[in-house]
């Protein structure tokens, strides 16, 4: 068996807990460092710990980095890292903005580095196998998408998410942008969209907590995209119905049912007990060693950039 690969993470907050602990089980993976601006957060890891990430890949030259940081930092980190040949897995949205995106993927084509972006809910079960159900036919032609993810984040006036400029917009580019990738990931490529922006929160300056978007698929196929972070007790669903059957991947109850036309019943497949986090990050070792395509490119991440400019008229 092929020596475990090298991984180095770079911000260890929030998701960087959660993707350091699904590292931790990945048998075809090593964590051999991270570096996190807070330094106490950095060594609470137990792993090599940096304050920059420059030293990092210097001093430990990881052989892929997982990049965790706020938007803001995912462009410097990720081509100190392209720079150096190192493959990179970014949180979404891949950036603040299209150029710095752009910037990025062409940074990575050019040195032939794989950049991959973590849209984890392409590696949600029951989303992969609802595209398996279109892909194989059973859903027919597909005519509508509809998507909602929501909460109520009480605190978000006084955390990076909701400031421009580290987060590139408001709820649109920090939660829709999945599921503008979703619409990409089921759907095909995205014609025209259209999206209304509101902010309830008086806390917030500059940036909606609510929106909604319309997409139209170069095939005709239309979706609905909704987000707040002002909704407790949103459902969080994705919604497709097509000429054949309808399937529903429920979040809130962790299931995919789907009827197709004829069904006496709703279908609910056994789904395996792996989450979307850990099939992502397995699948970019495999994608870093060859023996697979890269399922969420760069270009992925730069395509749903756009979309949210678009929608946001910029
Ligand atoms: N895929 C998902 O489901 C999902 C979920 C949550 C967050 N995210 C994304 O992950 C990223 C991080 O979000 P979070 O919720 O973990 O934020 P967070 O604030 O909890 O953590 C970010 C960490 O990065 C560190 N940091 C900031 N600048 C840095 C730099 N230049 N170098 C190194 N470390 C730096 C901070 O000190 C902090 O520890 C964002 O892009 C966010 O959109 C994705």
């Amino acid at each position: 068996m092929a020596e475990p690969l090298r991984v180095a993470v770079v911000g260890c907050g929030g998701i960087g807990k959660t993707h350091l602990d699904r590292w931790r089980k990945i048998e075809t993976a090593q964590l051999v460092g991270v570096s996190d601006v807070d330094e106490e957060r950095a060594r609470a890891t137990g792993l090599p710990a940096f304050t920059e990430h420059e030293r990092l890949l210097d001093e430990v030259r990881p052989e892929a980095v997982d990049i965790c940081t706020p938007p803001a930092f995912h462009a410097p980190v990720a081509l100190a890292a392209i720079e150096r040949g190192i493959p990179v897995i970014s949180e979404k949205p891949l950036a603040r903005n299209p150029d710095e995106a752009r910037g990025m993927v062409e940074a990575a084509r050019s040195r032939g580095v794989p950049l991959m972006t973590a849209f984890c809910h392409r590696f949600h079960e029951p989303n992969m196998l609802a595209a398996q159900l279109i892909r194989e036919g059973r859903l027919g032609r597909i005519v509508q998408f509809r998507n909602r993810f929501g909460a109520r984040l009480v605190r978000i006036a006084d955390i990076w998410s909701s400031k421009a400029e580290i987060a590139g917009g408001g709820v649109l580019i920090d939660t829709s942008i999945h599921s503008v990738d979703l619409f990409r990931f089921f759907l095909g490529e995205v014609r025209q969209v259209l999206a209304l922006c509101q902010t309830f929160n008086p806390n917030l300056k500059g940036v909606e907590d609510t929106a909604m978007m319309l997409l139209e698929a170069e095939s005709g196929a239309q979706g609905v995209i909704e987000s707040s972070w002002n909704t407790p007790w949103s459902r969080n669903t994705v919604e497709l119905y097509g000429e054949g059957g309808a399937a529903i991947v429920d979040y809130d109850a962790g299931e995919l049912r789907y009827r197709l036309e004829g069904d006496a019943d709703w279908q609910r497949p056994e789904l395996g007990k792996m989450d979307r986090f850990e099939r992502e990050l397995r699948h970019f070792v495999r994608a870093v060693r060859g023996e697979e395509p890269l399922q969420v490119t760069g270009e992925d991440g730069l395509r749903a950039v756009e979309i949210v400019y678009q929608a946001y008229g910029r």
